[in-house]
């Protein structure tokens, strides 16, 4: 089998706990290394928990490294009113026995890249100051880079703000870095982000099962719909991961898109470029702050679902 080499870049956040679980459990992905960054809770918070979800997936020799404490310019803006105060959940997990990795974000991306012997799909989950560090710091070893898979941005409305979906409105001008980077580069959004789900039935049974990493997956999903009091709830920023290993179950367009680092009500929105070609030639997008990318917006909602429930647990049918 050919294998996808991957870094994720994470900041556990209880979706990107789903997302952690299957790409180190999926057969069909290396996973190099996780890296962490302030966004949904702070960087050592987001540590802790993303060991805690390797631990569950019983991958715990993938190294794990700190990142940036608060976006390249501004404040941090958490989200624990969506994540819990502890950013994962509330579920009370002792703290994981392991110890990261010495090397910060950016040097563990470097050294991971620099000796893979397979090009390296980079998948950040999160605001995007890590890899635009990464990619100021170590522009020859970016151009090693496959490609970048990112969940971030909108076509059209945003979640943080009206405008703009959380992780590119946390850092705006590590988003403009990233989009701009040359990098080949996959945008998962929120036209797509909310759709495969978990109910509470599904939940419940995973809770059941005999593996850990079911019984993590199924008890952070019950706490969650527990807490939010919606059911199904979404799979979120897994389904970035997923997209890696089978596109064949995602539509993607390509788009002409400019990250907004203005000040104003739009700061942190995705101006993706979506006009007939005759009225994109009267009046272009500004060409030199825009990049060519390819955006999800579409998807087999159940087979991203399944394969999911089917990687979390063996025994799931
Ligand atoms: C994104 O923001 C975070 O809360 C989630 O983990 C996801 O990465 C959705 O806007
Ligand atoms: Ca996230």
């Amino acid at each position: 089998m050919n294998k996808t080499s991957m870094i994720l870049d994470v900041d556990t956040g209880v979706d990107d706990a789903f997302a952690v679980l299957f790409a180190a459990m999926h057969p069909a992905i290396s996973l190099l290394g996780v890296t962490c960054v302030d966004g949904n809770t702070n960087v050592d918070q987001v540590v802790a928990n993303t060991l805690k979800v390797l631990d569950a997936a019983g991958a715990v020799d993938i190294p794990v490294a700190r990142g940036a404490v608060r976006p390249l310019l501004g404040e941090s803006k958490y989200a624990e009113y969506v994540h819990g105060a502890d950013g994962m959940g509330d579920l009370g997990i002792p703290p994981s026995k392991r110890v990261i990795d010495k090397r910060s974000a950016v040097e563990l991306m470097r050294d991971l890249i620099e000796s893979s012997s397979e090009p390296v799909t980079l998948v950040p989950l999160a605001p995007l100051t890590n890899v635009a560090l990464f990619l100021r710091a170590f522009p020859e070893t970016a151009k090693k880079l496959h490609r970048i898979i990112l969940m971030g941005g909108s076509t059209s409305a945003g979640n943080a703000t009206a405008a703009a979906e959380f992780n590119i409105w946390h850092d705006p001008e590590a988003a403009a870095i990233v989009f701009q980077s040359g990098v080949p580069i996959t945008m998962y959004g929120l036209d797509v982000f909310m759709r495969p789900g978990v109910t509470r039935e599904e939940a419940e049974s995973l809770k059941r099962s005999t593996e850990p990493s079911a019984q993590f997956g199924g008890s952070l999903i019950h706490a969650f719909i527990e807490r939010l009091g919606v059911s199904p709830i979404t799979l979120g920023d897994y389904g970035a991961v997923a997209t890696a290993i089978h596109p064949e179950f995602f539509t993607t367009e390509m788009f002409d898109v400019v990250v907004d680092t203005s000040s104003g009500p739009a700061r942190g929105q995705t101006i993706c470029d979506r006009r007939d070609s005759f009225l994109k030639e009267l009046e272009p997008l500004d060409l030199e702050d825009s990049a060519k990318v390819r955006v999800v917006m579409d998807l087999d909602v159940e087979a991203v679902r399944q394969l999911w429930l089917r990687t979390i647990d063996k025994g799931w049918s």
